[in-house]
Formats: C-alpha cells, sequence, structure tokens
C-alpha cells in the first residue's frame, strides 16, 4: 500500500485520514489563528487540532447534555465534561469550552470574526442546517467553514449541506469530512 502510494509519488504521511488531520492541515496551511469546533464531546478531535496548531484562540461549544449517548447517564456526561475542562485548563489555557448549544453560544461572536468553524453538533437535517445559516456569517473572508459526517449513513447531512452550498464549493477529504473556503463576495 505504502509503495504504491509512493509510486504515485506520495508519502503517506500526506494523507489525513482521520478528521482532525483534515483540520489541523487547513488551519496550518492558512495561518489560522481562531477556531470554533460546534459540538465537542470527548474532545477527540480538539486535543488533536490544539496539540499540532498555533491556535491563539479556541471555543469549544457542546452543552454535554443528553444526545445520541448510547445509554450514558447525565452524570458520566457531567464527568467527561469535567476531564475535557480540566484536560484543556492544564495544556491549551486559549480554549474556552462553553457549555452551551450553538445557538447559546452564537450571540457572543461577531459575524466576520472566526478563522476557522468546524460544525459538527446535531446531525439532523434541520440542526445541521441550522449550524450552517448561523455560523457561515462568523467565518471572515479568507476562512473556512468545516463539518464531517459527509456520507450516506447522514442524509440529512448531505442534504443540508448541498442545499447551503453549490457543489464545486465543496472540498473533500477522508473521513466525510467536508469544507467551504469564504470568499470576498459570500
Ligand atoms: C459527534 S459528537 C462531536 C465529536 C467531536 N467534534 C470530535 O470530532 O471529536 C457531537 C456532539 O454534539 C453535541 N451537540 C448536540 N447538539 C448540540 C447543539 N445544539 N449545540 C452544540 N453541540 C451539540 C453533542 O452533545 C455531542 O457531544
Amino acid at each position: 500500500m505504502n509503495g504504491l502510494l509512493h509510486r504515485f509519488g506520495y508519502h503517506l504521511a500526506r494523507f489525513p485520514v482521520h478528521r482532525a488531520e483534515s483540520l489541523i492541515r487547513l488551519i496550518q496551511d492558512h495561518g489560522f489563528r481562531t477556531y470554533v469546533e460546534v459540538g465537542v464531546w470527548k474532545a477527540e478531535s480538539s486535543r488533536k487540532v490544539l496539540g499540532k496548531t498555533a491556535l491563539e484562540k479556541a471555543w469549544l461549544i457542546d452543552p454535554y447534555t443528553e444526545w445520541d449517548t448510547g445509554g450514558m447517564s447525565q452524570r458520566d456526561i457531567d464527568r467527561m465534561y469535567e476531564s475535557v475542562r480540566r484536560y484543556f485548563a492544564r495544556r491549551h489555557p486559549q480554549v474556552q469550552l462553553l457549555r452551551k448549544t450553538s445557538q447559546q453560544a452564537l450571540e457572543q461572536f461577531e459575524n466576520g470574526s472566526v478563522d476557522i468553524v468546524f460544525v459538527d453538533g446535531e446531525h439532523s437535517y434541520a440542526g445541521v442546517k441550522r449550524d450552517i445559516a448561523d455560523w457561515w456569517p462568523k467565518v471572515r473572508v479568507g476562512g473556512v467553514l468545516a463539518g464531517d459526517d459527509f456520507e450516506t449513513e447522514y442524509e440529512g447531512i448531505i442534504r443540508a449541506i448541498c442545499e447551503a452550498f453549490p457543489m464545486d464549493r465543496l472540498h473533500f477529504a477522508p473521513d466525510s469530512f467536508w469544507w467551504v473556503e469564504k470568499g470576498e463576495r459570500d
């Protein structure tokens, strides 16, 4: 596999496999300094992103209430929140973990103020449609709105994204990752 990729002039390390690697690459390549993640959960992506970028400010937004939690109790969710909070407080003081819904957090962001927003909160058609409509204006010109789960299992997500942006504006990477860059005319 590796040899085959080499033959085509690629090195495996250049391939982003996990969504976080695509986020890291976008942040590094564009020199982004500010980051919003909607939907944090165990902070699997955000730990990687914060560990490998020079972000000056990151807002991680999640209400930490019942979700598609596989039967996890609110007490366990509270513990998870606390462990994520402590992790970032110790290692990445530029992180603000906002225990809010996406909609509640929205008001503290000015339009055109964020370099990159990663929407990964509600996974319904209506939820994704609303998050795109809410957060796209917050992205600055030259910035990026990104998400994942662009896959058949989440038909509603695909529909919401395709209604918001024409296909030729969408970029894709492995792990069902997608993003759109904001231009002067958006
Ligand atoms: C797929 S998980 C996030 C995974 C994380 N982005 C990662 O890549 O490691 C989805 C999260 O969205 C959160 N969520 C659900 N509804 C939300 C809303 N309205 N606003 C913000 N977060 C929400 C859930 O609590 C859950 O933690």
